[in-house]
């Protein structure tokens, strides 16, 4: 499973590509908003911080307006993957994107009927949030069962990149499931990494290390 991270941070970019563990980045209008750059400058900044799909999300909601701004994204960088939300004339600007071999991430996901259109639409990635339907009592990881078991069936090229992620066993159920990807925000990194065994066997092996004789 590719793991992205979720962010519009460069720092914790930085960060989490020199750990080896991201394969991407996904970014959105809140996180940039919150990163406080020109969005421009700062997904120009985070492509060259990683060689790996840096999703950049249009604001326009009609077509012709939604094609000019994703065209306009993905000159920024070949990094870039256009993403689009999933309303009716985002789907028809996907559906032109893929045919000019733009790269898209359909986004705002949260039905198996709108990850199929997507996918019909010729998305590169589709985005269930699952963390946002946990938030109201919908058990998110059985959209991603669906969508898993839905592509079993097919033979669909777009990825299902599992989004809203808000805890390690997150990652762990979407891996088990077979996702082909799952965007993660930056603090969930050192969660999935932090074992107390770890720390304490660590400790101890320095420890005993002090009874090693010196040559
Ligand atoms: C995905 O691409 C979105 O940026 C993100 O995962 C949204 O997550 P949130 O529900 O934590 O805002």
């Amino acid at each position: 499973m590719k793991l992205f991270i979720d962010s519009g941070d460069i720092g914790e970019i930085r960060e989490a590509v020199a750990m080896g563990a991201i394969d991407g980045v996904t970014t959105n209008p809140t996180l940039l908003a919150k990163a406080g750059k020109p969005t421009r400058k700062a997904i120009a900044e985070i492509c060259e911080a990683i060689d790996g799909p840096v999703s950049a999300e249009v604001l326009a909601t009609t077509y012709e307006a939604i094609l000019e701004e994703g065209r306009a994204l993905s000159r920024i960088h070949p990094n870039v993957v256009v993403k689009v939300p999933l309303v009716v004339d985002g789907l028809k600007a996907v559906r032109t994107l893929s045919r000019e071999h733009v790269r898209t991430n359909v986004t705002l996901c949260f039905s198996p009927t709108q990850a199929l259109l997507a996918a019909k639409a010729g998305a590169t990635y589709v985005s269930p949030f699952i963390g946002r339907l946990d938030d109201l009592a919908h058990e998110g990881m059985e959209l991603i069962e669906q969508l898993v078991n839905i592509w079993n069936n097919y033979d669909f090229v777009t990825e299902i990149l599992v989004a809203s992620v808000r805890h390690p066993v997150h990652v762990v159920q979407a891996a088990l499931l077979g996702a082909h990807a799952a965007t993660v925000p930056f603090e969930v990194i050192p969660r999935l990494l932090r074992h107390p065994l770890t720390d304490i066997g660590l400790a101890r092996f320095l420890q005993d290390a002090q009874d090693i004789p010196q040559e």
